[in-house]
């Protein structure tokens, strides 16, 4: 059996708690910007909610190898705005998965009318900077060690929206 791309369904959380308790302690900072126990992190998968956020996972059976998470919620000009949370298992890194994961959320939020994608992740972390960089034309502030992207995500027919930034 092969990975596959999927939605998140409710009944996946327990196999998410357990992808996540997979990262290591770098890892969880990476993804999390602070320290996480295992408690926690199940605490974490329990709360996520696919009729909330955007999430699409990597599948293989009922194991969960990865995820993408697309909070969404309203800036100050009330736009729809999305910031990411994404993370793979270590195993299965390189292979492009997060590039797919990415691209398939970010045509779910297209759908629903996102305006724009926020990344906060930190400069050290090689393999987010990469990712970033895929996604085309970013601004990028940076504080310290932190960097938070932004970018604009066109509408399906390639147009900008009124009052967009990014
Ligand atoms: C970031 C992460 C999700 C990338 O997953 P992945 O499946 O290995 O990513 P991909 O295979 O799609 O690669 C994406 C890009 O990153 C590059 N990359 C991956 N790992 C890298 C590394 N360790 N160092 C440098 N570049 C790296 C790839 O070469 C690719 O760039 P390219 O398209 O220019 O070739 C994974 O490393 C991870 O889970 N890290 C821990 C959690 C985290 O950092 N989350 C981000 C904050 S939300």
């Amino acid at each position: 059996m092969s990975w596959t791309i999927q939605p998140l369904h409710a009944n996946d959380l327990a196999a998410l708690g357990d992808h996540l308790m997979r990262l290591d302690a770098t890892d969880r900072r990476y993804r999390f910007g602070i320290a996480m126990s295992d408690r926690q992190l199940v605490d974490f998968a329990q709360r996520c909610d696919p009729e909330r956020d955007i999430f699409v996972v990597l599948k293989r059976g009922a194991r969960i190898g990865g995820v993408c998470q697309l909070s969404v919620y309203r800036d100050a000009a009330l736009l729809p705005v999305a910031d990411l949370g994404i993370s793979v298992d270590a195993t299965s890194r390189r292979s492009g998965w997060a590039t797919q994961m990415l691209r398939t959320v970010l045509n779910i939020a297209r759908e629903r009318r996102v305006t724009r994608l926020v990344v906060q992740y930190l400069r050290c972390n090689l393999a987010m900077a990469a990712l970033v960089r895929s996604l085309g034309d970013v601004s990028e502030e940076r504080h310290g060690a932190e960097v938070t992207a932004s970018f604009a995500l066109p509408t399906a027919n390639g147009r900008t929206r009124v009052g967009e930034t990014g």
